[in-house]
């Protein structure tokens, strides 16, 4: 594997921490806020790769929003509109884990960085901007809004080549979901695992180059 000429970052789980809304649902939904969390999530990706398949591509904004709806309901929990409101502005303004900065600081001394996520641009800017990532990023952050279809589907992947005009072996790809480390390894990126839940290897064909616990792992694993 050569040296990456650029690093691209998946957002939501891998910089930005997706159950950081954990505490406002459970203000919100006493005892039920982590569950509340986890049917989100997992119902908002589930509803990427059906709308994927179905060819109905809606932004990540509506499929946030109905995958909430949809988790509010499993769980049997009447919202409010304000309520509703709330828990779809805290995706604006996630935490972040707390060793991207410095990870991100390394890996960008001699190589640029960049974004590749599901969210719709307006949704990246706001919590990009929110913990002052701009400085890493510049203009690198890309949507797949543009191409109309969402992870895995190797168009969003070539957002990223035909963006920084670079083959797609000389870039590095960097996500903690495993399914979109494969994917982006199925196009032709390096792929690198950020394993925060210490899960197996999808099997899927196309392992990672690399894996670690967190941010600071992967980073450990290319030159600075
Ligand atoms: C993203 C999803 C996969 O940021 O979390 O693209």
């Amino acid at each position: 594997m050569q040296d990456p000429k650029a690093l691209v970052f998946d957002a939501y789980g891998t910089l930005f921490d997706v159950h950081s809304v954990t505490r406002l649902a459970d203000s919100l939904h006493p005892g039920k806020g982590a569950a509340l969390s986890q049917a989100w999530r997992t119902k908002q990706l589930e509803y990427t790769w059906q709308r994927s398949l179905m060819g109905r591509y809606d932004d990540f904004n509506a499929v946030t929003a109905e995958a909430l709806d949809w988790a509010l309901e499993s769980l049997q929990l009447a919202a409010t509109g304000e309520a509703r409101t709330a828990l779809m502005a805290a995706y604006r303004t996630l935490g972040l884990f707390p060793e991207v900065r410095g990870a991100l600081a390394r890996l960008g001394e001699r190589r640029p960085l960049a974004i590749l996520s599901n969210g719709h641009p307006d949704m990246l800017d706001a919590v990009v901007d929110h913990n002052e990532l701009r400085v890493f990023f510049g203009e690198r952050v890309f949507s797949v809004h543009e191409a109309g279809v969402f992870k895995p589907d190797p168009r969003v992947y070539a957002i990223v080549t035909a963006r920084l005009e670079l083959a797609a072996g000389s870039i590095g790809f960097v996500s903690s979901n495993g399914w979109d480390a494969a994917g982006a390894k199925s196009f032709g990126f390096s792929a690198f695992w950020v394993n925060r839940g210490k899960a197996p290897v999808e099997r899927l064909g196309s392992p990672p180059d690399g894996a670690a616990d967190d941010l600071a792992g992967v980073a450990a694993l290319l030159p600075a």
